[in-house]
């Protein structure tokens, strides 16, 4: 007999004003909320299967198996729930080459949340969805909800009201992104411990979570209102508050290169020649360029045209974390 399938996929999502600092380490709450956008063509898709014969869950990543021990982490969560045990075979694949440096956790948690749930037949709520994703990991909270996404810092000690909500969908404000990739090498710090080394010794760090309430309330307002010119402002204003924390770190973190800068210039100067695009950068050396509806394809241009920055990638912004019907 064939077990039983379920397949989800999610899209990667990009934080315009972002999460960088926990609350609580074991049930991974953030220190303050985060705004973000959630990617159409950036997507996991993910697979899941129930199987009484494993000895411990398996994952296999784009053909490669893998270290399953976060993934058991959240699927150990998934069977307390649903008063089952049986261990699983999860299968995922990113559209995204995973070695360019981007995000694949948020997509990829938001993913297996959804199918797991499938598979130990758990009616879950959006938020209970969103809350198991983020024991994945924080950023993949947001990748259940699609278009424009609040994650809340929560104030409960259990962490049940550290969940994302959806704000505004795709089709309301159909932004776009352009990502230029300026190295494609695997980071040496990854976020979590990036986070953790800029808490332990950022000088900075307790002045960069006390911004972060504003900040959202600022990108809120600008979604809300369609307002591009304070959406641009915030984001690359909490984008360049969170670098400096790093920077500020002991030793420092440096995760931009030449090119990280010049596309970082390249942006600004577009913009004060009138066109829609504003710069975010997440824990690694991408610049991720968030364009005005019909703006995307000059962006694109421009930063291609940048001296090492070696490919880039466009997307809309898309929908949320959702079963796929099986083949
Ligand atoms: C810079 O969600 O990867 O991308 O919760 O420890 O898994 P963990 O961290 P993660 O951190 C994302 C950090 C960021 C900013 C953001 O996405 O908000």
């Amino acid at each position: 007999m064939s077990a039983k399938q379920f397949t989800a996929r999610a899209g990667a999502n990009i934080a315009l004003v972002k999460y960088w600092g926990k609350r609580n380490a074991r049930l991974n709450l953030p220190a303050a909320g985060s705004l973000s956008i959630t990617l159409a063509n950036l997507e996991t898709t993910t697979t899941v299967v129930r199987n009484p014969a494993l000895r411990s869950d398996e994952l296999v990543l784009n053909g490669r198996s893998q270290d399953a021990g976060r993934v058991t982490g959240v699927l150990d969560l998934m069977r307390v729930r649903a008063g089952r045990d049986g261990f699983c075979r999860v299968e995922s694949h990113n559209s995204f080459p995973t070695a360019a440096g981007l995000a694949s956790s948020a997509s990829g948690f938001a993913a297996l949340v959804v199918a797991a749930a499938a598979a130990f037949d758990l009616t879950l709520s959006p938020a209970r969805l969103s809350e198991l994703a983020r024991r994945g990991s924080g950023s993949a909270a947001r990748s259940i909800f699609g278009g424009f996404v609040e994650m809340s810092a929560g104030e409960r000690e259990d962490g049940s009201d550290a969940v994302a909500r959806p704000l505004l969908e795709a089709a309301g404000w159909p932004l776009e992104v352009v990502v230029a990739v300026t190295d494609s090498s695997p980071k040496a710090v990854d976020s979590r411990r990036g986070m953790n080394h800029t808490m332990a010794t950022s000088p900075y760090y307790p002045a960069w979570v006390d911004g972060v309430a504003a900040d959202v309330d600022v990108a809120r307002k600008a979604v809300a209102g369609r307002d591009f010119e304070s959406l641009a402002e915030v984001s690359e204003y909490s984008a360049l508050k969170m670098h400096a924390s790093m920077l500020a770190a002991r030793p420092g973190l440096i995760y931009w290169n030449g090119a990280t800068l010049s596309c970082m210039h390249a942006v600004r100067e577009l913009r004060a020649a009138g066109t829609g695009v504003f710069f975010t950068i997440d824990a690694g050396p991408q610049i991720k360029a968030v364009c005005l509806p019909g703006q995307g394809r000059q962006v694109a241009a421009k930063l291609r045209s940048i001296d090492g920055v070696q490919r880039v990638l466009t997307s809309s912004l898309g929908q949320g974390a959702r079963l796929v019907p099986e083949t």
